[in-house]
């Protein structure tokens, strides 16, 4: 069977936690490097790639690489590919760029480029030209330009792998899906013990744990990919993989993973994104303070997110809660093992406890740490 070359983006840091997440696809040719890891399979790989992972952003299938130091460079490396096996007239498209240590500069400037030799490639050939549609686009290009050569990929997903669809209420500014994944599968929660989220905000973490411990696949809970739509679209095997997923799901018990905040509307929100993932009982919430949240059993593992507020007059506030969470933790939740993701290095020093471990990671371009206590 024909050896398709993937390439799957990871938010910095990630990079080996989505690694280890190609071990349960069966895909054993999975390599982590910087910004993303690299695989190989069939088609039906590609397609369960972007059904069952977790932690990737998007799933890449590079088409061609070429020296491209001009506009003119670019523009007829990428006019000599064969779109018209790719593209027909009544698809739409859209392309982004990334840009690197590069004599072009401007992503905007570089992705309009592209579709431009793109579209006229296809009215050269077939006398109409494709439309462009943005949001959601039959076929999405990602163009790499890194030292002045430039990789030209399709988007399997088209639209990033984080939008899971139980986002309820977009105004409140959660952790990414993919990001929360990574963090619960960093902890190495073994899916038996408790799992606690003491200010789950709109329930990020909690869901994504329920989603692993429960064996759903993410990808079943907004199956509209844009490969679904390219031309040589397998349906036959789509709906196999989608069986299989389907099949796979659990119920887990519900007094295992649990959510609670100290702002009720946070809850609700919380329980509602639940609800519209189809795991509302899967996860218990509550609404209380951090300090007078009592521990369900001896023992387990709790991750936080606490606020790292950017406006200054919030440090000092800040500052003392960081302190009160160590207390909180050492005080209330011996026999646990606790987890603290911040962006804010100073404020996780407040806490106060030594921690195990310090994973750097980044939430977009904050550089942040995944702090482990163990707290004996
Ligand atoms: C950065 S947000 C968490 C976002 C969450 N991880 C998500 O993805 O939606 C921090 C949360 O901590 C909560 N919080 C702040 N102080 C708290 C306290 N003393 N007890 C419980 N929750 C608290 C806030 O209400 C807020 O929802």
């Amino acid at each position: 069977m024909k050896q398709i070359k993937f390439f799957a983006t990871a938010a910095k840091g990630l990079e080996e936690t989505l690694e280890g997440e190609f071990k349960g696809l069966g895909i054993t040719n999975a390599t982590a490097t910087s910004g993303g890891v690299n695989f190989s399979g069939s088609r039906a790989d590609g397609y369960r790639a972007c059904l069952w992972l977790r932690t990737a952003n998007r799933v890449l299938e590079p088409i061609a690489t070429f020296p491209c130091p001009s506009t003119e460079a670019l523009y007829e490396g990428v006019y000599a590919l064969n779109w018209e096996d790719r593209l027909t007239a009544k698809m739409t498209l859209a392309v982004d760029a990334n840009i690197r240590d590069s004599e072009l500069t401007h992503s905007r400037f570089v992705a309009l480029k592209t579709k431009d030799a793109i579209v006229d490639k296809i009215r050269d050939r077939c006398g109409e030209r494709p439309n462009v549609d943005p949001k959601n686009p039959d076929l999405k290009i990602n163009l790499h330009l890194a030292r002045n050569v430039c990789t030209v990929s399709l988007d399997l997903a088209g639209t990033g792998l984080h939008r899971r669809g139980y986002r309820r209420d977009p105004t409140i500014a959660p952790l990414k899906e993919t990001l929360a994944a990574g963090l619960v599968q960093m902890t190495g929660w073994d899916k038996k013990s408790y799992f606690v989220d003491p200010m789950c905000g709109s329930g990020s973490l909690p869901l994504e744990a329920a989603l692993i411990a429960g064996r759903k696949a993410p990808g079943l809970l907004a199956p509209d990919f844009g490969f679904q739509r390219w031309l040589d679209f397998d349906a036959t095997i789509w709906q196999q993989l989608i069986q299989e997923a389907e099949e796979l799901g659990r119920d887990i018990p519900s007094n295992l993973i649990f959510g609670s905040d100290r702002d009720k509307r946070a809850v609700d929100l919380a329980r509602r994104n639940a609800d519209s993932c189809g795991i509302g009982a899967s996860v218990r919430w509550s609404y209380n303070d951090f300090a007078k949240l009592d521990p369900p059993g001896d023992s387990g593992t709790l991750i936080c997110n606490p606020p790292y507020g950017e406006r200054l007059g919030e440090v000092a506030e800040l500052e003392a809660f960081y302190g009160k969470i160590g207390d909180t933790l050492k005080q209330r939740w011996k026999g646990w093992t606790a987890w603290v993701f911040t962006g804010n290095l100073e404020l996780a020093k407040r806490v106060g406890l030594k921690p195990s471990r310090r994973i750097v990671l980044f939430n977009g371009p904050i550089e942040c740490r995944l702090l482990k206590y163990e707290l004996y």
